[in-house]
C-alpha cells in the first residue's frame, strides 16, 4: 500500500480486506461451533468502528463487541437488528437505557445493576440478554466470588424479565509467554462456568482475547472475542505474519520540505538533534497532534523514497523532520510511510510500539480525529 493522496497532509489507509481476511483466518482455526466476536470498541482500535465491523462480518463473525453503550448505539445503526452486540464495559444508569435502546447484550456482576436492569427491561419491552462477568483474575471488572457468579447466573435464568445469554470472563497474561497464570484462571473459570451450563444449556462461554485464541481450542468455549488480531496486529506484541495475519493500517504523509543542513545546524524544539555534517533534511507535516508520539523523537524511521531514513529531532505537533543523507533524489511532494512499508522496507506499529515501551493497541487508538481514515478493499 504505497502512494499518498496529494490533498491530504496524513491519510491513514484501512485495508478492509485485511480486516475481512484477519477474521477468516482467526475463525478458521475455531473450535468446532465456536463463534467469532469482532471486537470493535475505541472506534475499531483507531481503524473505524462501522467500517471494521462490516468487514469482519463479510470474514466470518457472527457477533460484535464494543466497551460502551454510544458504541453499542451508532453500531446498531450500522448493522442493523439482526447482529448481537455484546457491551463489556460498565454501564451508569443512563447508559443502560442506552444501551437497552441498542438492544445490545449486557454485561452483569452487581446485584444492584441486575436489579437496576431487571427493572428498565420491562419499559423497554423485549428481554435483555445478559452475560454475567467472573473476575477469575483480571482483577477488573467482574464477581470475584464463584458463589456470587452462580447465584447471578441462576437469578438472571429464572428472572422472567431477562435472559441469561452467557458467562465470561477475560485473561490477564494470555500474551506472556509463562502460562502458569493463565491457566489458573482458565481452570477456575471452567469450575464456575461449566457446571452453570448443565445447568442453563443455552448459554455461550467465552474468555478468549485474541492471544488466548491463538493459544489453541482449549481456551474457545462457545465464542471468543478477538480484537487486536482482526486488524491485523500482533497480541503478542512481535510480528503478525506468522499467525497469517495483514496489518489492515498504514500510515501516510509527504515531504513539505527538503533543505540543506550544514554540520551543527539543529531541527526542531530544544535543538536536541545538530546535524553531525552537511546533511539533507525532509519536513513531514504530521506530529503529535495527529497522533504521531513524541516519545519517538531521534527514536524512529520514516520511509522515504523506499529507504528507511532516521527521524531526527524533537517531534512536534504538526511537523517533524528526517535527516536523508546526502541523497539529493527526494522531492517535495514525494510520499512518506510512517506505518506501513514501501519496497522492500516496513515500519510496523509493533516496531514503534516497542520504541515507546508501550503496545501495538496504544499506536493505533492514539490516532486522533485530525487524521482521516481513507478506506481500501
Ligand atoms: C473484555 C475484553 N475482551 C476482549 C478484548 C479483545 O482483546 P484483544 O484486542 O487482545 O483481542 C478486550 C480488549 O481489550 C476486552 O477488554
Amino acid at each position: 500500500m504505497s502512494g499518498h493522496d496529494p490533498f491530504q497532509r496524513v491519510t491513514a489507509i484501512v485495508d478492509l480486506g485485511a480486516v475481512e481476511r484477519n477474521c477468516a483466518t482467526m475463525a478458521a482455526d475455531l473450535a468446532s461451533g465456536t463463534e467469532l466476536c469482532a471486537v470493535v470498541k475505541a472506534d475499531g482500535y483507531g481503524h473505524g468502528m462501522g467500517e471494521c465491523a462490516d468487514a469482519a462480518l463479510r470474514g466470518g463473525a457472527t457477533r460484535l463487541a464494543v466497551a460502551t453503550a454510544t458504541e453499542a448505539f451508532e453500531l446498531r445503526e450500522r448493522v442493523g437488528a439482526e447482529i448481537p452486540i455484546l457491551v463489556m464495559g460498565a454501564l451508569t444508569g443512563a447508559e443502560l437505557d442506552v444501551a437497552l435502546q441498542a438492544r445490545a447484550e449486557l454485561p452483569v456482576w452487581r446485584a444492584e445493576f441486575f436489579e437496576a436492569l431487571a427493572e428498565r427491561a420491562g419499559m423497554f419491552g423485549f428481554r435483555p440478554r445478559v452475560h454475567v462477568k467472573y473476575d477469575s483474575g483480571m482483577g477488573r471488572l467482574g464477581e470475584r466470588e464463584p458463589h456470587g457468579v452462580v447465584r447471578l447466573a441462576d437469578a438472571a435464568a429464572s428472572d422472567e424479565r431477562i435472559e441469561l445469554a452467557g458467562v465470561w470472563t477475560h485473561f490477564a497474561t494470555a500474551d506472556e509467554d509463562d502460562e502458569d497464570y493463565l491457566r489458573g484462571q482458565l481452570d477456575r473459570f471452567r469450575e464456575v462456568a461449566l457446571p452453570i451450563q448443565e445447568r442453563h444449556p443455552g448459554i455461550t462461554l467465552h474468555a478468549a482475547n485474541s492471544a488466548a485464541t491463538l493459544r489453541g481450542p482449549e481456551f474457545h468455549f462457545g465464542m471468543v472475542r478477538c480484537g487486536v488480531a482482526i486488524y491485523g496486529l500482533d497480541p503478542f506484541g512481535r510480528d503478525a505474519a506468522p499467525h497469517g495475519l495483514e496489518p489492515a493500517l498504514s500510515l501516510h504523509t509527504y515531504v513539505a520540505d527538503v533543505k540543506r543542513f550544514h554540520e551543527g545546524d539543529s531541527a526542531g524544539y530544544g535543538r536536541t538533534w545538530r546535524a553531525p555534517a552537511d546533511t539533507w533534511i525532509a519536513v513531514l507535516p504530521t506530529g503529535y497532534g495527529d497522533g504521531y508520539r513524541r516519545g519517538l523523537s531521534n527514536d524512529c524511521d520514516v520511509l522515504v523514497g523506499g529507504v528507511r531514513r532516521p527521524l531526527v529531532g524533537t517531534i512536534s505537533m504538526d511537523n517533524v523532520t528526517v535527516d536523508l543523507g546526502s541523497t539529493t533524489e527526494v522531492e517535495v511532494g514525494e510520499p512518506a510511510v510512517l506505518i506501513g512499508s514501501q519496497s522492500e522496507e516496513e515500519i510496523s506499529a509493533e516496531q514503534l510500539a516497542d520504541r515507546l515501551g508501550t503496545i501495538n493497541y496504544e499506536i493505533t487508538c492514539g490516532l486522533t480525529r485530525r487524521v482521516p481514515r481513507a478506506y481500501r478493499n
